[in-house]
C-alpha cells in the first residue's frame, strides 16, 4: 500500500492510497479531500501524483470504484480523462487509468 498526502501549512487536507495487486499489474485508488479543501483542485493533485507515480513503472494500471451517486468523485475522474469501464453492479461506477506505454 502507498498512501501519499497533500498538506496544507503542515495540516493534511487530501490522501490518496495505491493499493497494488498481487501480481503488479493494477493498483486500486481511494482518495479523500477535507472538506474546506473542495473545490481548490487537491483532489486533482492526488490523482495526477498517483499517476505520476504509475507512470514509470509502465505497466501497472489504475483502478477506482465509485458509488453510482457520488458526483464529486466521478466528475473527478472524467474531469482527469479515467475511461469508465463496466462493472457488474448498477449501484458502482469504476474507472481505469492506463500509463501511456511506448511503441515498440
Ligand atoms: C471527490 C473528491 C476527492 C474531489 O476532490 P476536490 O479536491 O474537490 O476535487 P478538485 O477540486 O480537484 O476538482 C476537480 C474537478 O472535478 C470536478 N468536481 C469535483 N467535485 C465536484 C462536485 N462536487 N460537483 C461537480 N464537479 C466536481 C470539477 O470538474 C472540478 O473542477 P472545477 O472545480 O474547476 O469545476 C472530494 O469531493 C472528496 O474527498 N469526496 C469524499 C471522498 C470520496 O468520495 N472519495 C472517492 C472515493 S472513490
Amino acid at each position: 500500500m502507498i498512501d501519499l498526502v497533500i498538506e496544507d501549512d503542515g495540516v493534511v487536507v487530501g490522501e490518496v492510497g495505491l493499493q497494488i495487486n498481487r501480481d503488479r499489474r493494477i493498483a486500486e485508488v481511494g482518495f479523500w479531500v477535507t472538506q474546506a479543501a473542495r473545490r481548490t483542485g487537491v483532489g486533482s493533485r492526488l490523482l495526477f501524483a498517483a499517476e505520476s507515480l504509475a507512470s514509470p513503472v509502465g505497466d501497472v494500471d489504475l483502478f477506482a470504484i465509485t458509488l453510482a451517486e457520488n458526483v464529486a468523485a466521478i466528475a473527478l475522474l472524467e474531469a482527469r480523462r479515467w475511461p469508465e469501464v463496466e462493472t457488474t453492479t448498477a449501484h458502482k461506477r469504476a474507472f481505469r487509468w492506463r500509463p501511456s506505454r511506448p511503441h515498440t
